[in-house]
């Protein structure tokens, strides 16, 4: 389905590890509505090669830059506006990593060098994103920024560990600086709260196959996939929802307002 709506619009997405990555998805669908973009990730996960089959197939750039970095988001803020030819109109923040989560460790016994390292790529990294492009000016009135989290960030799920608090950080930026740049420039600043989803990031969780089993059952609609999510982020970014700011929005089939379903209820009869 495509109606073009993004047609003329110029952004860059983070994220795109796989065809599994909610990332990939977007881009499959900012380029179906007619969206030119450049893809980003990690110059480590360049090398399994994979972005440049989603580059191709969407006639995009990648530009290589560590989320966490300055310069490189600085080279890519620079570069990007240049291969655009001019200023863009949407970002997509589609990352997040927590080595105590990787390492195993329990959210009682952190590492406190992996819970910083994981707050700056998972959190920080959006602000820095969003800093840089402020200070380049890169993009235009009405712009939108849209980065993804999970409902952890309100709720204790306990094998989120400390991407919860990252998750948390991460809101409350796109609150604090969706004001900063919707006073100075009229650009939006959203999260997407998505149902658990099958893809590298989100299979790293301990537990997570009978999680998003527990979570489809307690999910009115069950659990949103990908591709919906990528469907969220396209409205975000078009001109439908151009009043839309500083908002955490759940994307979880009704997960987030239900109490308990009866399906659920029923695994506890005797
Ligand atoms: N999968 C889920 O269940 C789920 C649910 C809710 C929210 N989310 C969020 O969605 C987003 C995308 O995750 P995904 O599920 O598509 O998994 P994914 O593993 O495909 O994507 C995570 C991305 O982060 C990138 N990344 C890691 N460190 C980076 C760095 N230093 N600089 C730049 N990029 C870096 C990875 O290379 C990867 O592309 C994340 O913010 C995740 O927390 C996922």
């Amino acid at each position: 389905m495509s109606n073009k709506i993004l047609k003329g619009k110029r952004g860059i997405i983070f994220g795109a590890l796989n065809d599994q990555s909610i990332a990939w998805k977007v881009a499959e669908r900012a380029y179906e509505e007619g969206a030119h973009f450049v893809l980003t990730n990690a110059p480590i996960a360049m090398r399994m090669g994979e972005i440049n089959k989603l580059a191709e197939s969407t006639n995009s750039t990648v530009i290589p830059a560590d989320a966490t970095n300055l310069e490189d988001i600085d080279n890519l803020m620079l570069k990007s506006l240049d291969v655009l030819g001019g200023k863009f109109d949407f970002i997509l923040h589609s990352i997040g990593m927590s080595i105590n989560v990787r390492k195993g460790r329990d959210y009682t016994d952190e590492n406190y060098d992996f819970t910083m390292k994981g707050l700056d790529v998972s959190a920080l990294s959006f602000h820095k994103v969003m800093q840089s492009a402020m200070k380049h000016d890169a993009i235009n009135e009405w712009g939108s920024i849209v980065a993804l989290t999970y409902i952890a960030a309100q709720r204790v799920f306990p094998d989120y560990n400390d991407m919860a608090d990252n998750k948390s950080y991460l809101e409350s930026v796109a609150r604090s600086f969706g004001y900063h740049y919707g006073m100075a420039k009229k650009v939006r600043v959203n999260t997407i709260s998505q149902s658990p989803t099958l893809t590298t990031a989100g299979s790293g969780v301990k537990g997570f196959h009978e999680f998003i089993n527990y979570s489809e059952a307690m999910s009115p609609l069950g659990n949103a996939p990908a591709l919906a999510c990528a469907d969220y982020c396209i409205s975000l970014f078009s001109d439908l929802t151009r009043y839309v700011t500083m908002q955490n929005l759940f994307h979880d089939g009704g997960f987030s307002n239900t109490g308990v379903t009866k399906e659920v209820i029923s695994k506890f009869s005797d």
